[in-house]
C-alpha cells in the first residue's frame, strides 16, 4: 500500500528554509520527517517547469535528482509530474498566442498556473520538449514508480478555449465526424434560426451571443472539448511511453465536476488517481458515492507501479481547503475517517496534499501534514503518522483485493452535459441529487454499487439503474435492450430518452426507442415547481412505508402491456401509471415517471433487492458505513462510524442472511468509538464447502475520543 505526501522541496530552499551556507538543507530534516510518518511515496514536480527551465533551453533538473537521491536512502518511491499545467512566464510572452481565449473573445492572461489553450501548436511543442528533457534527465533515477502528466486537467473552467487554433481543430473535428456540409446541417438542424452552412468555416464556436446556441452545436462541443483535453493527455502519455516504457501514467482527476469524458481519460490512464476533499460538511453518502464513481473510471487493463488493481488518491486534503468562505479545521480523527473510506472503496495508494503550509504563494493557509513551522508537533502530522502505520499493517492484507459490486448506476457525460443546457423542461431537476437518491438507497443498505457507461458490458449486474438519460443514443437503447433481454434488471426514470445523440427529439414517443423495452409511452410530461407535489398510489407487489410523494415530474404514462405498480393521486392524470414493470426477454424493465423522496427509493431498493437476489455485507446501525475489498480466498470488511459518538453493533446469525453473516459473528458485541474506523478480515479457507473463518484482525479506534 503507498502511502505518501505531495511535496513541493522547490518550496523549501533558503530563504524559505535551509541557510546560506545550504540552501537545500531542510530537505533532509523533511525526508526523516516523512520517515517517522510512515511515508513510502511522495508526488513532486507538477508545478517547477519554471525551477527546471528558468531561461528558454537552459534546463536545470539536478536539484530534483538531489531530493531524489535523498529519498533512495529513505526508501521513499516518488511519482513526477509533467509540469506543464504551470508554463513559466517566459513562454507566454515570447508566445502570447498560447494564452486561452475566452467566450467574450477575451484573453484570460499570463500570471497564473493553467494559462494555455490544448488547442496551440507552440504550446504542444514546448510541452513535448520539456516532458522529454524531463524524462530524459531523471526517467532513469531508481526510486520514481510513476508520472503524472500535468496536474488538475481543466480545472479553473480551462476545459475550452477560443483561440483561432482551436477554432481549426473544431472545424478538422467536424469535417471527421460529418464528412459532408450537407449532413452536417441535416442532423444538426441548422435551418432552426436560419444557421445553415455552406463552407465548414461558417460553423460558430459557441461563443457569448444573444441567446442560447443550438444544442446540437453545444454537444458537439463539449465533445470537442472531452477529445481536445483527451488527446493533450494521450500526447504526453504516448512520449512518455516511448521514453520510459515501464513507468505507468496516471492524471489527478477530480469528481466528475470537470468538463471531460473522465472514462475516456481513465482509458489513456495507466492507473486512474483522484483528488479528494474531505470535509466534516460534506455527508459520508456523497463522498462516498464520489469515490465509487472514480473507482468505477477504469474496470480493466489496470497497471499500478505494484501491480495492483485499484486506483490512487493522490491529493488527501489533509486538513482545511483554503476556498471555503470559512474554512474551518478538519475535527480530530475526519482525515483518518475519511482516509478509511477511500481506503475501503478501493484505494491502494493515499498521498496527503500538502506535505507543509507553503510559506508563499496562494495556498499559503491551505492545511497541511506539517504547519509553517515544519516542526513535526502539530496534530495534524501526529494524526497522519497514526494512519501510516496503521496502513502499513493492513497494507499486505489488502494486496489484490477488490470491490465487486453486482448492482450498477449508469452515467454519460453526454447526458450530463446535456443536462446543465439552459432550457430544460425544469430547471429545479438536479440529475446529481437524483442519482444520489438511488446511491443513498443502496450504500445505506450496505450494498455495492459500480458505475458504467451505458455503452459497457452490464451482462455481469443483476440491477442496473439508469436515472434520467435525457439524451440516449440509439446504440446505447440497444444495449439497455440487450441487457434486458438477457435476464437483467433495469430501472429508468422520467426525463429517459428526451433526445438521441443529434439531440433530436423522437417522433415515435418517449422515451425514445425505448417504448417497447418499458411496454408504454410517455404521452407528455409535467415539470412541477418545488414545494408543489403529487402523490403515489401504490399498487401490487411493491411495498411502500411512507406516503411517498411525486416531485418535480410527473410522466403521463399510457401503458401499453407494462405491469403498473403505482399512479399519480391527483390532477388530470389522476390514476394514470406513475410507475411500471415490463417482462422483455428474460428480464425486466422498471419505469418511475417522476421523482421522489428518499423513503421511496429505500422502499425501491428492498423490494429489488429480493427480486434480484442482491445482499447487503452486513447489518448495522445506520450511522456506519460498510464497504468489502476482496480477492480469492478473503473478504475484508471496514466499518466506519461517521457519527461523533460510539455506537455498539452487534452480528447475529440470522435467516436469508448472505454469507457474510450466515456463518457467525464477526465480533459481538462491538463498539465503535466515535467516528471510529473497524477492519475485519474473514478467510474462506474452502469457498467451496463455504466453511469460514472469521477473525476480528485488527481494530483501530482512534486515540482522541
Ligand atoms: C488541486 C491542485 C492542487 C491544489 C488544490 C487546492 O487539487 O491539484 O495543486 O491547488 O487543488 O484545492
Amino acid at each position: 500500500m503507498y502511502f505518501g505526501v505531495d511535496y513541493h522541496p522547490e518550496h523549501w530552499v533558503y530563504p524559505y528554509d535551509g541557510t546560506p551556507e545550504a540552501p537545500e538543507s531542510r530537505w533532509e530534516r523533511d525526508v526523516e520527517l516523512m520517515v517517522q510518518a510512515g511515508v513510502n511515496v511522495v508526488r513532486m514536480g507538477e508545478f517547477a517547469w519554471g525551477c527546471y527551465e528558468p531561461e528558454e533551453g537552459k534546463y536545470d533538473f539536478g536539484w530534483m535528482r538531489r531530493v531524489m537521491d535523498l529519498f533512495t536512502k529513505a526508501e521513499i518511491k516518488v511519482v513526477l509530474g509533467t509540469p506543464t499545467a504551470a508554463p513559466p512566464l517566459w513562454l507566454a510572452k515570447k508566445h502570447p498566442e498560447i494564452l486561452p481565449i475566452d467566450a467574450r473573445g477575451l484573453k484570460r492572461h499570463e500570471g497564473t498556473r493553467r494559462a494555455y489553450c490544448m488547442n496551440s501548436n507552440v504550446y504542444w511543442d514546448y510541452c513535448q520538449r520539456i516532458v522529454r528533457e524531463l524524462a530524459g534527465a531523471l526517467g532513469n533515477h531508481p526510486q520514481l514508480i510513476a508520472w503524472q502528466i500535468d496536474n488538475g486537467l481543466g480545472g479553473h473552467d480551462t476545459e475550452a478555449s477560443f483561440n483561432e487554433e482551436t477554432r481549426r481543430d473544431w472545424h478538422a473535428w467536424l469535417k471527421a465526424k460529418y464528412d459532408t456540409i450537407d449532413r452536417l446541417n441535416e442532423l444538426m438542424g441548422t435551418r432552426f434560426w436560419s444557421q445553415g452552412v455552406t463552407d465548414w468555416d461558417q460553423v460558430p464556436m459557441p461563443m457569448a451571443a444573444p441567446t442560447v446556441h443550438n444544442p446540437a452545436l453545444l454537444i458537439d462541443w463539449m465533445r470537442f472539448c472531452s477529445d481536445t483535453i483527451v488527446a493533450f493527455a494521450r500526447m504526453q502519455r504516448d512520449l512518455l511511453r516511448e521514453l520510459t516504457p515501464n513507468l505507468p501514467v496516471t492524471q489527478n482527476l477530480r469528481a466528475l465536476t470537470r468538463l471531460f469524458d473522465h472514462f475516456d481519460m481513465a482509458e489513456v490512464m495507466d492507473f486512474v488517481s483522484v483528488d479528494s476533499n474531505a470535509t466534516i460538511k460534506t455527508k459520508s453518502a456523497e463522498l462516498a458515492c464520489e469515490i465509487d464513481m472514480m473507482r468505477s473510471l477504469k474496470k480493466t487493463n489496470i497497471r499500478m507501479p505494484d501491480g495492483d488493481c485499484g486506483f490512487w488518491v493522490i491529493e488527501q486534503k489533509a486538513g482545511n481547503v483554503n476556498w471555503q468562505e470559512v474554512n474551518s479545521l478538519l475535527r480530530p480523527q475526519v482525515v483518518r475517517l475519511f482516509t478509511y473510506q477511500l481506503v475501503s472503496r478501493g484505494a491502494c495508494g493515499v498521498l496527503y496534499f500538502l506535505w507543509r503550509q507553503p510559506r508563499i504563494g496562494s495556498e499559503k493557509f491551505y492545511g497541511g501534514v506539517l504547519t509553517h513551522t515544519g516542526r513535526g508537533d502539530n496534530r495534524v502530522y501526529q494524526e497522519i503518522k497514526e494512519i501510516g502505520q496503521e496502513l502499513k499493517q493492513l497494507g499486505r492484507v489488502l494486496k489484490g483485493t477488490r470491490i465487486a459490486a453486482e448492482s450498477c448506476i449508469l452515467t454519460s457525460h453526454d447526458n450530463d452535459w446535456n443536462l446543465k443546457f439552459v432550457n430544460q423542461p425544469n430547471k429545479y431537476f438536479n440529475q446529481r441529487e437524483h442519482v444520489q437518491l438511488f446511491y443513498n438507497a443502496l450504500h445505506d443498505r450496505n450494498i455495492p454499487v459500480d458505475f458504467a457507461r451505458p455503452t459497457e458490458d452490464l451482462s455481469k449486474y443483476k440491477l442496473v439503474i439508469a436515472p434520467s438519460l435525457q439524451l440516449l443514443a440509439g446504440g446505447e437503447a440497444d444495449l439497455l435492450k440487450l441487457y434486458v433481454q438477457n435476464g437483467g434488471t433495469l430501472v429508468a426514470t422520467f426525463n429517459t430518452g428526451l433526445v438521441d445523440e443529434h439531440h433530436i427529439a423522437p417522433d415515435t414517443g418517449f422515451p425514445h426507442d425505448l417504448t417497447e423495452l418499458f411496454g408504454l409511452e410517455v404521452l407528455e410530461f409535467d415539470p412541477l415547481p418545488p414545494g408543489e407535489e403529487n402523490h403515489l398510489t401504490i399498487k401490487g407487489a411493491f411495498a411502500a412505508t411512507h406516503l411517498h410523494p411525486a416531485k418535480l415530474w410527473c410522466d403521463a404514462i399510457e401503458p401499453k402491456g407494462c405491469q403498473v405498480l403505482a399512479s399519480y393521486a391527483k390532477d388530470f392524470y389522476a390514476g394514470r401509471p406513475a410507475m411500471t414493470m415490463n417482462s422483455f426477454g428474460q428480464g425486466r424493465a422498471i419505469y418511475i415517471g417522476t421523482m421522489s423522496h428518499q423513503f421511496f427509493y429505500y422502499d425501491l431498493i428492498v423490494w429489488l433487492r429480493q427480486m434480484c437476489n442482491l445482499f447487503p455485507l452486513l447489518k448495522v446501525p445506520d450511522t456506519v458505513e460498510v464497504s468489502m475489498r476482496e480477492k480469492e480466498n478473503t473478504r475484508i470488511y471496514f466499518l466506519l462510524n461517521h457519527q461523533n459518538s460510539p455506537v455498539r453493533i452487534s452480528f447475529f446469525n440470522g435467516p436469508g442472511l448472505n454469507d457474510a453473516r450466515a456463518h457467525g459473528p464477526i465480533f459481538n458485541p462491538e463498539r465503535s468509538a466515535a467516528r471510529g474506523v473497524q477492519v475485519a478480515r474473514r478467510l474462506r479457507s474452502n469457498p467451496k464447502s463455504s466453511k469460514i473463518r472469521d477473525h476480528a484482525m485488527k481494530r483501530f479506534p482512534p486515540s482522541t475520543p
